[in-house]
Formats: C-alpha cells, structure tokens, sequence
C-alpha cells in the first residue's frame, strides 16, 4: 500500500491573496534575517488585515539547532494560530521544526521522525510560501538541520507537511541571476532523481516528468528575461511538483555527492548537486536506460544530444552551472585533501540508499573525482 502526500497547493500571481481567507489571527512568519531586512514579510502582511503578526527571523542560511531554539522562545511567548514560512529552504525548513516544536514542547527537533506520530496541528497550522524555485520545501515533508560542522541532518514527519503550498510567481520576479540558476539546476536535479529512484512510483513518476519538462523548457528564458512571468511561474511550479516528486520517491546520488561537497565546502546547494548530476546520470544509465531515455525527448531543441547526461551538460553549460571543480571556484588540492571525507558523508546520505544503482565506496570516489579533470 503506497500513501502519496501533498499540500494542498494554491498557484498564480494573486496567490498570496488567498491568505486573507483563512481567518488568521495571529501569524508567526518564518524567514531569514537577510529576506526580513529586506521587506519580504510586509507583503504577505498586505493579506493579514486584523491579525497580530510575530516576524521570526534570527537565523540566516543553514539554521542549526541552536538557531531553532533561540527562536523558539520568541515563538512560544507570541503563541501563533498559524505559522507561515516564508524564503527559501531554510526559511521553510525552519517553519515546520518552530511549528512542530511549538505543538510539542515536550520532544527536540531530533524526535521528528516518519515513525513516531506526533499529533500535531491542535493549536496552529502551517502555511509554507517559497520566494525561491528550487527546494520545493513547501511540498516535502523533510527539514533540514545543520550541525556546527555543516552536516546536514534530515528530519522528516508526515505531520511537517504544509496545510499549504502558496505558489506566487511574483515573489520570485526579482530574484538574482545566480539565485534563480543554482535554485532551477536543484529543481531539476530533484525531477531526474525522483524519476530514476529506487522508491519510484506512478505518482512522484508523473510529478517528475511534467516538473522536468516545464523547468527546462523555461529556465533559459527566465534566465534570458527575469520578468518573464509566464517562464517564471512554469519554473516556480515546477520547482514545486520536482519536490513532491521526491518527497513521495526519494533524492539520488547526486544529492548524497553534493550534501558531501557541502559539508567540506561553502557551495550553494543546488550548484553543488548539479555538479555531480550528468556524472551520476551516466552511472545509472544502465540501470534505467528508458527513463532517461524518456526525460532526454522533453529537453528542447538545440539542447538536446543523443542522451540525457550530454544533454544536461549542454543545458547546465548555457545556464552558467559550472560542470567541474575548477568552474566551481574551489581549490583541486583542498578538494582531493578532502575527498575521502566527503566518500564517508556521502556514503552515509540517504541519496545513496535511494539512487537508482548500488554505488559502492569505490564507485563513490570514482563520481567525485569524475569533475575534478586531468589538467
Ligand atoms: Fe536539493
């Protein structure tokens, strides 16, 4: 028996205006100090009219736990009726730790587990709002904790899950080039694992395939002209669909490569991921040669080569992605010093379990040094 899970998703450029109709009394938003300090949360404060609202903002990229409880307090003695989160990943990622945490102040962020259930939503519900399109956090039902050493910890519970998904294409309008390129390149890289997983379905099958086709038919274009609004919200509710994608199948290799490369080097997320993506592609290719097969007939022309990991090069390369060690600014030696800490780390991610082909230690070393060429 299979149980798929979704947020019920609310899409188009007045979106954010259906926050007006959900009774709110008092709105806890959730969202990074850089997003507040940068006004993002009186435009959802436009849609709370008679509402007492708490900004929750003392934390910046990569919450830990000690940010989680420091924000807390602030939460506990505000007392919301519904969380909204707001931002990218970790602003969204923290709404669902605070909301849990505000339900049970009895357990830690740890004790969010898929096994335990939690009775959550007796005295607040969560809204979840990306100013992004990449994470698709508003749509999984992971949370992702870092340590002080910038391992990434996944907590995950059914009960995290967003009430719902607020899709607004013009929050994402002015996001900066290099925002929009990592975050579209984790988008896609979530579409193509989910599609390739070993837990694959009909359902994150389905999810995959049309987020896959609706961000690489568009990205370039949003890339080309940011107020694209049409290719902005193809890519924003792709972005969305690639993460209930995954959140109902599992993450790849790629993930596991790049939570590896993130927890030795400060690389954006998804530049991280899509760096090991055509490499991990061209590994699995045997172990799912239609699918990959399938996804390659959605690229556009012009992009599209004989198979999928060239043709994602060629779109990763037009995007401005780099594709190797060196395009990514990071150092070879300090690289190749770490590399059997990053074997350890990813070889413990649950990319690994998922992907769609074993990979061994060796075949683990193997990927990572598949971007580091020979000079
Ligand atoms: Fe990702």
């Amino acid at each position: 028996m299979w149980f798929f899970r979704v947020p019920q998703v609310v899409f188009g450029e007045d979106a954010l205006s259906f926050l007006s109709t959900l009774g709110i009394k008092r709105a806890c938003i959730v969202c990074d100090r850089y997003l507040a300090a940068a006004g993002m949360p009186q435009r959802v404060m436009r849609f709370l009219d008679g509402a007492e609202v708490a900004v929750v903002s003392d934390f910046g990229e990569e919450p830990s736990l000690g940010d989680v409880e420091r924000n807390l307090t602030q939460v506990r003695e505000f007392g919301p009726d519904w969380f909204l989160g707001l931002g990218g990943g970790s602003s969204m990622d923290m709404a669902k730790i605070l909301f849990a945490l505000y339900e049970r102040p009895d357990i830690s962020a740890y004790d969010i587990t898929p096994l335990v259930p939690l009775g959550l939503r007796k005295r607040a519900r969560l809204a979840l709002i990306p100013t992004t399109s990449g994470t698709g956090s508003e749509c999984s039902w992971a949370a992702v904790l870092s340590d002080e050493g910038h391992r990434k910890n996944e907590l995950a519970s059914p009960e995290i899950m967003a009430d719902y998904a607020i899709l607004d294409p013009s929050l994402v309008l002015g996001l900066p080039k290099g925002v929009t390129r990592n975050t579209a390149v984790d988008a896609i890289t979530h579409s193509v694992e989910a599609y390739a997983s070993a837990w694959r379905n009909p359902y994150s099958d389905a999810m995959a395939e049309k987020a896959f086709e609706l961000i690489v038919n568009s990205i370039l274009r949003v890339l080309k002209d940011p107020s694209d609004v049409t290719a902005r919200g193809n890519v924003h509710i792709g972005a969305s669909m690639a993460g209930s994608a995954f959140s109902n199948s599992q993450i790849g290799l790629a993930h596991a490569l790049g939570h590896a490369l993130g927890s030795h080097f400060r690389v954006p997320h998804g530049m991280s991921v899509g760096l090991y993506l055509p490499s991990v592609v061209r590994f699995n290719s045997q172990a799912v040669p239609e699918r990959y097969r399938r996804l390659n007939s959605l690229v556009p022309d012009g992009i599209r080569k004989g198979t999928l990991d060239l043709s994602l090069q060629a779109l990763f390369s037009e995007m401005g992605q780099p594709l190797s060690v060196d395009e990514a600014g990071i150092d070879r030696s300090r690289y190749l010093e770490s590399l059997e800490g990053m074997v350890a780390v990813a070889s413990e991610s649950t990319g690994t379990v998922g992907n769609a082909k074993d990979a061994s230690t060796s075949d683990i070393r193997t990927l990572l040094l598949s971007v580091l060429p020979e000079k």
